[in-house]
């Protein structure tokens, strides 16, 4: 079975699972730098046109990946400008969110619990992932907790150390993450750089062509590892909002 197939099967098995009337399941991308310039906001778009448009997906697979599968939401922690964790209470002890000390505690309360499921999409800072994304997952538990989720880092090298570091700390809220990460390499220093000043890096445009930086076997592992997020989308118990 190819790579491509998986996400369509995968694809076609949410479909049949859905019953009239059920709304598709919503998937947040969480765009988790909040430099100014930055790179993620692209690499966040590229993500989605990846999902939409899989490499090598016959056209008859394409309409399926694209609204069969579920509806993808950016969530972009600069726009959220949380402030630095400031809850009197520890997140997993609280149930109901009205118990949180902040409105905007439970703002991102509802807007997390809102998502069946997270594709986290972040750059490597100093062998780990951002601050940011740390202070926006400590604010919360249960609005995370049993929801699967997609790692994708990137860097100089593809992040590793941030990935491997976020999978531990997501399985630590009991999240459900896929097999294996997704690491997208900048490949050198001169794009790294070019990268941190927010400037275009040439990716896909979302014609499915392959063409640009990442446009081969760093989209086959997008799809195949979103393929395995929709499959553990069908296993997840279905939420009630
Ligand atoms: C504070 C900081 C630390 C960084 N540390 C690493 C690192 O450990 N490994 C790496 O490959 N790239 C590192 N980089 C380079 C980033 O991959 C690159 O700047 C990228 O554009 C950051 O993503 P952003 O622009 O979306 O914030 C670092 C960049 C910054 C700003």
């Amino acid at each position: 079975m190819t790579r491509t197939t998986t996400t369509a099967a995968a694809a076609a098995a949410a479909t049949t699972t859905q019953t009239e009337g059920e709304r598709a399941p919503r998937i947040g991308v969480m765009v988790c730098s909040t430099r100014k310039p930055r790179a993620c906001p692209q690499i966040a778009k590229f993500i989605i046109d990846t999902i939409r448009h899989p490499a090598g997906a016959s056209e008859d697979q394409i309409p399926r990946a694209k609204e069969a599968d579920a509806t993808l939401h950016l969530v972009d922690l600069e726009e959220w400008s949380l402030p630095l964790f400031d809850e009197s209470g520890v997140p997993s002890q609280i149930l109901d969110p009205t118990q949180y000390d902040h409105e905007h505690t439970r703002r991102w309360s509802a807007e997390i619990s809102s998502y069946d499921a997270f594709i986290f999409v972040t750059p490597q800072y100093n062998w780990g992932y951002p601050a940011s994304l740390k202070n926006a997952i400590d604010y919360l538990y249960h609005e995370w907790k049993g929801k699967p989720a997609m790692i994708v880092t990137y860097g100089g090298h593809g992040g590793g150390k941030c990935g491997a570091q976020l999978r531990q700390v997501l399985e630590g809220i009991h999240m459900v993450p896929t097999s294996q990460n997704v690491e997208l390499s900048f490949g050198g220093k001169g794009m790294t750089i070019h990268a941190a000043q927010g400037k275009d890096l040439g990716l896909e445009n979302g014609t499915g062509t392959g063409t640009g930086l990442w446009g081969g076997v760093e989209r086959e592992r997008i799809a195949e590892m979103y393929g395995e997020l929709i499959d553990l989308l069908a296993l997840a118990p279905k939420l009630d909002h």
